[in-house]
């Protein structure tokens, strides 16, 4: 529980002004203090020798779906702690809301809802009083409280679960449970720490339905983190985190442009042909049918391989880059993996647009 009168869970570090304050600078970003955003500026954390996070900077726009998209041990949490007040950062500044959440902590918490990586409900409460306690910590007036509570378990489907034990729930609705928690007070910003993990795919989508929804009938910031790539592909925003570094924050069309790979998939006419596109282009590889796959370096490129090879060649498609080649021009791996070597790379870029093709 989140709360902006609570004292900090034991074992986290004690969250105290740094220094003598003045203006943050905060390169990069538009507006350092907006309302309903977040501004994050070199922020570092390392626990013993592990470096969580190495100067992450980023900017959330107010009423932005904003993804924070990176494998396990990326840093994900650990940032989202650092931006709802819960742990503090060794280097850096960051505003939640327009407020510093070292020196106005209990200002920045008391906008923010955070539905964390963890369950974190009573298991041994009802639904009803699962958000109507957190409703009171909150200081949300009785009638006000009732209406929400009411509102945000229509929002996730589960109004007549109200009086039902928690423990009782399948962890795809405890997960909807604590959506709802997390909107019972005025919040200008949601943060979900892997909302969908660990659910099935129906529970999944029914999950980013409801943030859609949030979003379109809510005036709401929504943060979430998750290492489902398929899952960012209709937010505003993406941040792909690594190893505690940001490697690269854009909408998903601008990533797909800048990073994703283009793929060339061909199927040669004879053996010989098959040995001379191998043997010219290192990267290429084959498929399970047998066909070439071939990265795009540019535009040209498709030109000139036809200009030499299209007589000797039966079919061709073009596969449009994905997200998941977003990734893994960007780590050098899958989101889930070890490091390819360059023809497993064009493979993998190949097996991940599959649906395009197949
Ligand atoms: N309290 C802690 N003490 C020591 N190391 C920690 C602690 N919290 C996180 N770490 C380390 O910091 C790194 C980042 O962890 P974090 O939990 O932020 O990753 P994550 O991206 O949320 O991963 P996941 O997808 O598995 O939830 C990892 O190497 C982790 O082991
Ligand atoms: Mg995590």
């Amino acid at each position: 529980m989140l709360s902006p009168q609570s004292r900090f869970p034991s074992g986290e570090e004690e969250l105290r002004p740094r220094g003598a304050g003045g203006r943050h600078h905060l390169p990069g970003s538009r507006q350092p203090a907006v309302k309903g955003g977040i501004v994050a500026c070199d922020v570092g954390k390392r626990f013993g020798r592990t470096l969580a996070l190495d100067k992450v900077s980023l900017t959330v726009q107010p009423g932005q779906l904003f993804a924070l998209l990176g494998p396990n041990g990326a840093g994900k949490t650990t940032l989202v702690r650092i931006l709802t007040t819960l742990l503090r950062a060794d280097s850096g500044t960051v505003l939640v809301d327009g407020k510093d959440v070292v020196k106005q902590a209990q200002a920045a918490r008391a906008s923010i809802g955070v539905v964390f990586q963890e369950p974190s409900l009573d298991d041994r409460l009802t639904v009803g009083e699962n958000l109507d306690f957190h409703g009171r910590v909150y200081g949300v007036p009785g009638p006000l409280r009732r209406k929400r509570i009411h509102q945000m378990l229509d929002l996730v489907e589960l109004t007549d679960q109200h009086d039902r034990l928690v423990r009782t729930l399948s962890s795809g609705m405890k997960r909807r449970v604590e959506i709802a928690r997390a909107l019972i007070h005025d919040t200008a910003i949601l943060f979900m720490d892997e909302p969908t993990v660990g659910l099935d795919v129906q529970s999944r989508a029914r999950i980013w339905d409801y943030i859609a929804r949030l979003r379109d009938e809510r005036d709401l910031t929504v943060v979430v983190t998750t290492h489902y790539i398929e899952e960012v592909a209709g937010c505003d925003r993406v941040c792909i985190i690594d190893q505690g570094k940001v490697l690269a924050a854009d909408t998903p069309a601008a990533l797909r442009r800048r990073y994703g790979q283009v793929l060339l998939r061909v199927t040669p006419r004879d053996e010989e042909t098959r040995a001379q596109i191998l043997a010219l282009v290192p990267d290429a590889a084959l498929d399970s049918q047998g066909s070439i796959i071939l990265p795009v370096p540019e535009e040209g490129f498709v030109d000139r391989f036809l200009a030499r090879f299209g007589p000797h060649i039966i079919t061709m498609h073009l596969d449009e880059a994905t997200l998941e080649s977003v990734f893994l021009s960007l780590t050098g791996r899958e989101i889930r993996e070890r490091a390819p070597s360059p023809r497993e790379r064009t493979y993998a870029f190949a097996q991940q647009g599959g649906e395009h093709t197949r």
